[in-house]
Order: structure tokens, then C-alpha cells, then sequence
């Protein structure tokens, strides 16, 4: 929790949770206070996710990722406290003071904020490139491949020119250090000398790695340059390779990002779909025609990051590139990855040839539509592969078709899609789907079974209440949480308790001392927040609580009373039943209340 009156404190209390976390995650309003949703933070089929509005914050009753709005920044982008703090007070527009960090964390934060810096001057300066006269060429080139200057400057297209040295010389002045660190450059050491002393700066030459190309800004999800991708302008390959992308630095990492994902992810969740393309052309031919629920790849296969990154916002894709061709192999495991994580896939493949930049652009927009209308389930698709393969007329051949498909059908994590698959498979096959049943349930046997949560003492419905009282979702409810602290802590009803821990905790408000699963048990009890809190309901969890007090040391006196007469000790005997004789008013008096 933020010092009070900090910055990170009064960028918290204009933050709002749910918009916040609803940048990255499809929240579904599931109770007054409450909002649902895949976790980002592990994989899932059933929404376990949820953020409280009152409270602000969010747990997983899947994984027990639980936090305030600044640990889920940090968690989603991977990035410091300090980071997130400035993070969320630039979404809010609040202005961010200079900052104290570690030494450590400062420098990399520093590294990283100077590199986005950079890069939107590289980006700027492409662009500005792009529009003078020695960029004719570069123009031309882009007219001839359909793109007008709404989608250049949407894209925020650029060239960069032949010179190496103009890129440089933009960043005059700036450490060679940080030049090399950027991404932007090469250079060649001009010594094939040992390493010198650290702080003696090495005589090199750095000039920009991209040279007579145009440039393709890749965005990350806030969209803010981090990386580039330059296209040669011939289709010589003494020009070098046809892309050219930016090296992986302390702001990109290739396999976390999605080109496009910046402006297309609204679009994906309002529509609830993605479209999967392979280059970036691609992608801006169909997004210029009015598909903006669309992503690339950028040619390689897909990573698991990646999958997740598309599944905050959607689990259904179609993935439009041709699994027959060259790339055939990446694509597949694109395609086995996203089966894998979940995702209802569908595949698109045009005719012969085309890829859905020349599509559109030979065939048109209604065209496309008609074609991404018709696509095909990836699994149908399969099966026309595996009856395209193996026709099955022979046995033989319909036992081949079968082990075909069977790998792909394994990566399906559901049971009962997978069966419903099998079946479906079976008849259109013509296969005996006795047969058939029989492999199955031997892949299926051979999945492992589903992640168990871990047992958790039981907690009484008296502790859950007071739990949630003691953490006051307001402002209103605080005084009456410390009246109820004192209470407890005079009374000592908490001793004892399964949960003793979590609710002295909460009275002394120092939630720090807690382990990482008793604070996601805390946020777990508080997140189910099913009945409102009235003070009768408070009053009746402070009853029991001294009702279970007063009956266990009604026990007590007991056998201290059974101890004292077995000794015949005649003088303690009054006391002790005098004592006995209160709490069994007390219980009484506490029973009829
Ligand atoms: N790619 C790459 N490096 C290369 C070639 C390709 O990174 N040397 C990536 C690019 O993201 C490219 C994608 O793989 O968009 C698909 O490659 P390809 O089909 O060869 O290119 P196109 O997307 O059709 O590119 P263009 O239309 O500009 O020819
Ligand atoms: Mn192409």
C-alpha cells in the first residue's frame, strides 16, 4: 500500500481498478461491485479472475494473483514499482514529480524511458524522411503497393535514407553506450583490438542499421514505438533481406509483441475475434479496408506470450495464412499453440498464391468479407486434409487419416470438446467411430488432469464477516472498523482462531507481515462479498466469536473444577465455581442476544 500522501497515494485514489485492469483484460460486470474475467496471469478457460470496484483491487481465485492497481501494472508490463506508478498517473494525465528509485531500478528505468524516447525521435524523423524529395522513390513505392497517406500516416510509415549518418547525427550528443544499446545502429570496430579498459570508449563508427528502406514502426500495446521493421525497396537481394527487423533491447522483446495490437485490440474485443496475418502488409491491407481486429504475426511462428497477449482480449481467431506453404511448419505450430491455449480457430486460405495484401487488393473488400464469412473450423479443416491425404476408401487409409489427426486433436485441453470432436471426426471419416472412440480415449488417458487448489483452513462464517469489516471498503466504514479491532483485541476473541493470523493483520493493518498466499486468502474472502455488511451481521459474528470464547473457557473451568475436587482442594473450589457460575450467565445472557 502507498504511503499516504505520496504520489503513488494520489495517483491511487484517482485510479480507477476497473478501467485500468480493463485495458488488458475482457471484464464482464458480475456483481455490483465486482467484475469477472480470464486471468492474465495464468492460463485458463473459466473466468477465476475478478476486480473489486470498492476496493480496488484484484484477485484470481484460479492462480491467487491478487493486488492493487499499481502490483497489476507491474505484473502485466513487467516493470517496477515506480514504473507502474508513473504508468497509471500517465493514462490519468496526472504529472509525475522526479521520482526516487534504487540505484539499480532507477538506471533501468532510465534506460528504458530514454530508449522509447529514441525511438519516437527515430519514428518522427523516418517519417519526415519519407516526405522529401530524395524519398520519391520511397513514395512511389508505397503508391504502388495501394497505400495511401491516411494509412502512412496511421501506420506512421517511413524511410529511411541511403546515408547511414543523417540517423546519427539526430542523436549528436548522445552516449555512444546508449546509440549502441538502442537497436538503431551498427558499427564496425575499427580495431579488432582486445577489450580495452571499460571507460575507455572504443573507436567505432555507428551508423544506422536501416538504410533505403521503408520503415514499419512495431508498437507495444500502449502504443509506443519500440521497435522497427524496414522493407527493401527492390526485390534484389543484393539489397539485403526483404525485412529487416529492429534486435531484441531493454523496450522489445520480439516474442511479447503483436504488430498491430496497439490499435486493434478494442476492435478485437468489441467484435470478439481476431484476425491472424502473417506480415505486416497484410495487416495493413486489411485494416485500411475496414478490418481492424487485425494482428500479424510478423512471419514467424507464434509464442506463448503472444497467445496470451491476444487472449486478454479475445479467444476466437481466425487466422488467415496459408498452412499448406512455405511457412507451413511455423504455421502449424501457430495453429497447435492456439488450440492449445483455448482459442476456437478458425482458417482462412485464399486462393492459390495470394496473401490478404494482394487479395484485397486484386479481389476488394466484399470479397474478403465473403471469404472470412466462409472460413472454415481449423479442425474441418484438418479432416478435409486428412481425407485429401489419405482417402479413406481403405482401411489401411482411414487408420492413417485417424493418427493424422490425432496429434492435433490431443493439444485441445477441454474433454469434452475434444470428445465432441472425435465423434464429429468419426462420421465425416466414415470411420467406424467405434474404432476411433477406442484411440481417443487412449489420448484423452493420456492428458493430465486439471491443477487442484490448494486446501485451505476452514473459515467460519463469523470470521469471514468481521474479516471483511476490519478491511473497510470506504472511507465511511474505517471508524467502525477500529471500534471492532478494540473490541476484538480487548476481548481477545480472535485467539485461537483457524485464521487468528489474518485477522490480527487486519487489526494492526499490517497486511506486510502476511505470507503472499494468506494476503490472496484475505483477497479472496473479501472479493466474495455476497451479502452486504450490516451492523446487525457484524454484531452477530462479534457474538459468536465471544459465544466460541466464553464455551471454551467454560471447558476450562470445568475440568479445572473436576481437577480441584479429585485433589480435595477445598480453599480454590468457591472461586472456581464462582467463576464458572459468570461465564455461564455470560453465555446465557450472550445466547439470548
Ligand atoms: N519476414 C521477416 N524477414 C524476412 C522475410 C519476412 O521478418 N527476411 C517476415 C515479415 O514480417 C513478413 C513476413 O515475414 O511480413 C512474411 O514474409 P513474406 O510472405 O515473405 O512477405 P510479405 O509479408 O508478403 O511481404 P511483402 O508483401 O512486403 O513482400
Ligand atoms: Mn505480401
Amino acid at each position: 500500500m502507498p504511503d499516504p500522501g505520496s504520489f503513488a497515494d494520489t495517483v491511487k485514489q484517482q485510479a480507477d481498478i476497473v478501467r485500468i485492469v480493463g485495458d488488458y483484460v475482457r471484464l464482464k460486470k458480475t456483481g455490483a461491485q465486482n467484475f469477472g474475467g480470464l486471468c492474465p496471469f495464468h492460463k485458463e478457460k473459466t473466468p477465476s479472475f475478478s476486480v473489486h470496484a470498492t476496493r480496488q483491487f484484484y484477485h484470481c481465485f484460479g492462480c491467487g494473483a491478487s493486488g492493487d492497481v499499481f502490483s497489476f501494472v507491474q505484473k502485466i508490463e513487467n516493470i517496477t514499482f515506480p514504473e507502474a506508478v508513473r504508468s497509471v498517473a500517465q493514462k490519468l494525465g496526472i504529472q509525475a514529480p522526479k521520482q526516487s528509485f534504487s540505484p539499480e531500478e532507477a538506471r533501468e528505468a532510465q534506460l528504458r524511458s530514454v530508449l522509447v524516447e529514441m525511438h519516437e525521435r527515430a519514428c518522427a524523423f523516418f517519417e519526415d524522411q519519407l516526405r522529401r524529395p530524395e524519398a520519391a522513390k520511397a513514395r512511389e513505392y508505397l503508391a504502388g503497393r495501394g497505400l495511401d497517406e491516411p494509412t502512412i500516416r496511421a501506420f506512421r510509415i517511413g524511410y529511411a535514407p541511403d546515408s547511414g549518418f543523417l540517423l546519427r547525427d539526430l542523436f549528436r550528443g548522445t552516449d555512444e553506450a546508449l546509440l549502441r544499446d538502442s537497436g538503431l545502429f551498427s558499427w564496425k570496430e575499427s580495431e579488432t583490438a582486445k577489450p580495452t579498459a571499460e571507460d575507455k570508449p572504443l573507436k567505432t563508427s555507428l551508423y544506422s542499421k536501416f538504410r533505403d528502406r521503408i520503415i514499419f514502426p512495431i508498437c507495444n500495446e500502449s502504443g509506443k514505438v519500440i521497435a522497427f521493421t524496414g522493407r527493401r525497396l527492390s526485390n534484389d537481394d543484393k539489397a539485403g533481406p526483404k525485412y529487416l527487423n529492429s534486435p531484441e533491447t531493454a523496450i522489445y522483446t520480439k516474442s511479447r509483441v503483436l504488430f498491430n495490437l496497439d490499435k486493434a485490440k478494442e476492435h478485437i474485443r468489441a467484435l470478439d475475434y481476431a484476425i491472424l496475418v502473417e506480415g505486416q502488409m497484410d495487416c495493413i491491407a486489411v485494416y485500411t479496408v475496414g478490418f481492424k481486429n487485425v494482428i500479424a504475426s510478423s512471419g514467424t511462428a507464434f509464442t506463448e506470450a503472444q497467445v496470451r497477449l491476444l487472449a486478454r482480449h479475445s479467444r476466437n481467431v481466425v487466422v488467415n495464412f496459408d498452412p499448406d506453404t512455405a511457412g507451413a511448419a511455423a504455421a502449424e505450430r501457430s495453429l497447435g499453440l492456439l488450440v492449445e491455449e483455448d482459442f476456437h480457430v478458425k482458417v482462412l486460405t485464399l486462393e492459390q498464391g495470394l496473401d490478404p495484401d494482394l487479395f484485397i487488393r486484386r479481389r476488394g473488400r466484399s470479397e474478403y468479407e465473403a471469404v472470412l464469412k466462409l472460413a472454415p473450423l481449423y479442425f474441418n479443416y484438418l479432416v478435409d486434409r486428412a481425407r485429401a491425404l489419405h482417402p479413406p476408401r481403405s482401411a489401411e487409409n482411414k487408420a492413417k487419416a485417424v493418427n493424422y489427426l490425432l496429434p492435433h486433436l490431443n493439444r485441445v485441453p477441454n474433454r469434452i470438446v475434444r470428445d465432441e470432436l472425435a465423434a464429429d471426426m468419426a462420421q465425416k471419416l466414415g470411420i467406424d467411430s467405434a474404432v476411433l472412440r477406442q484411440e481417443l480415449r487412449r489420448a484423452v488417458a493420456a492428458r493430465s488432469g486439471t491443477v487442484k487448489a490448494p486446501p485451505e483452513p476452514p473459515i467460519t462464517d463469523a470470521e469471514r464477516i468481521l474479516l471483511r469489516a476490519l478491511h473497510p471498503a470506504d472511507k465511511g466504514s474505517s471508524d467502525m472498523a477500529r471500534h471492532l479491532g478494540e473490541i476484538i483485541q480487548s476481548e481477545r476473541l480472535h485467539e485461537g482462531l483457524a485464521n487468528e493470523s489474518l485477522i490480527r493483520a487486519a487489526i494492526s493493518a499490517e497486511e506486510s507481515g502476511l505470507s503472499d498466499s494468506e494476503r490472496a486468502r484475505v483477497a479472496s474472502i473479501l472479493m466474495r462479498e455476497d451479502e452486504p455488511l450490516t451492523t446487525e451481521l457484524v454484531q452477530g459474528a462479534v457474538d459468536a466469536l465471544r459465544r466460541r470464547r466464553l464455551e471454551h473457557m467454560q471447558r476450562e473451568i470445568r475440568s479445572r473444577i473436576v481437577e480441584a475436587e479429585r485433589r480435595q482442594d477445598h480453599s480454590s473450589l468457591p472461586a472456581l465455581l464462582q467463576e464458572k457460575l459468570r461465564i455461564d450467565r455470560e453465555l446465557a445472557s450472550c445466547h439470548g442476544a
